[in-house]
């Protein structure tokens, strides 16, 4: 088959993939409480939709997959929910290892990584150190994230720059903003999803969503599975994008 034709189990056209796909995984809580469960049981089913989304990912050849795992704001959750959802990250670190590596992808994490507990940055470095080499799909996951944190952090560095001489401020562009945040050497998400019908970015991204398609779902992240993630791509491969510019 190639590059051009359409990959017949998805239906997708494979010459037009979003190459980066970002995802901002709401809803988790709603969905438990909607069956009367703790919310915790909700972000244990969230994680099952990560598998899957990942996984799905994988097999469509999306290059950059980035997950909104845990936000800077976050942190202002009661500390039991905060805990479980550490716990329920450092098992999918730990579990889904082999699993990387038998599918060619490399893990990533952006955000201050700092303020994760110390099992959780030990078992991110070691699943990053090991799939360091794969190239088949990065997965970004966003941990202790914030949009306006990763701007402060590159002006801090720009400036630092600038203040011991080491750059001229006039050659300051786009595109070395783009080199100094988190996500420097990765594309724009062509691609913003949202669930559980939020119409919010969510400190998500700040900079680099400036031309990404957005689509936001009802649906509440653990229901969130393969069919529609492929009826999502289906109609991004029909929309114009115009950067600005006319049809
Ligand atoms: C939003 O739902 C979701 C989160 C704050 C955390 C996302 C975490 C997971 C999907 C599971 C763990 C992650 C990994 C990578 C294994 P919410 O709690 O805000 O839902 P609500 O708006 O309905 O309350």
């Amino acid at each position: 088959m190639n590059s051009s034709s359409l990959s017949g189990s998805f239906g997708l056209d494979t010459s037009m993939l979003p190459k980066h796909v970002a995802i901002i995984m709401d809803g988790n809580g709603r969905w438990a409480e909607k069956r009367l469960m703790n919310r915790i049981k909700g972000h244990e089913a969230g994680s099952e939709a990560v598998r899957t989304t990942v996984r799905t990912c994988r097999e469509i050849g999306i290059s950059v997959l980035t997950l909104y795992a845990f936000s800077t704001e976050n942190w202002q959750r009661p500390k039991i929910e905060i805990t479980a959802l550490m716990t329920l990250l450092k098992k999918f670190l730990d579990s889904e290892k082999k699993e990387m590596m038998e599918n060619n992808i490399r893990l990533n994490a952006i955000g201050q990584i700092e303020k994760l507990p110390e099992n959780v940055r030990k078992a991110l470095k070691k699943t990053m150190d090991l799939t360091q080499s794969n190239k088949g799909m990065l997965l970004n996951l966003a941990l202790s994230y914030g949009g306006r944190s990763e701007i402060v952090d590159m002006v801090k560095i720009i400036s630092a720059k600038a203040k011991d001489g080491k750059i001229d401020p006039d050659l300051i562009t786009d595109e070395f903003v783009a080199d100094h945040l988190y996500t420097a050497g990765m594309p724009d998400p062509d691609l913003l999803i949202r669930t559980s019908g939020e119409m919010r970015i969510s400190n998500f991204l700040l900079w680099q969503i400036a031309y990404s398609e957005i689509f936001i779902t009802d649906t509440l992240w653990p229901d969130f599975g393969k069919e529609e993630l492929v009826k999502i791509i289906l109609d991004f491969q029909n929309r114009e994008r115009r950067f600005g510019n006319v049809g």
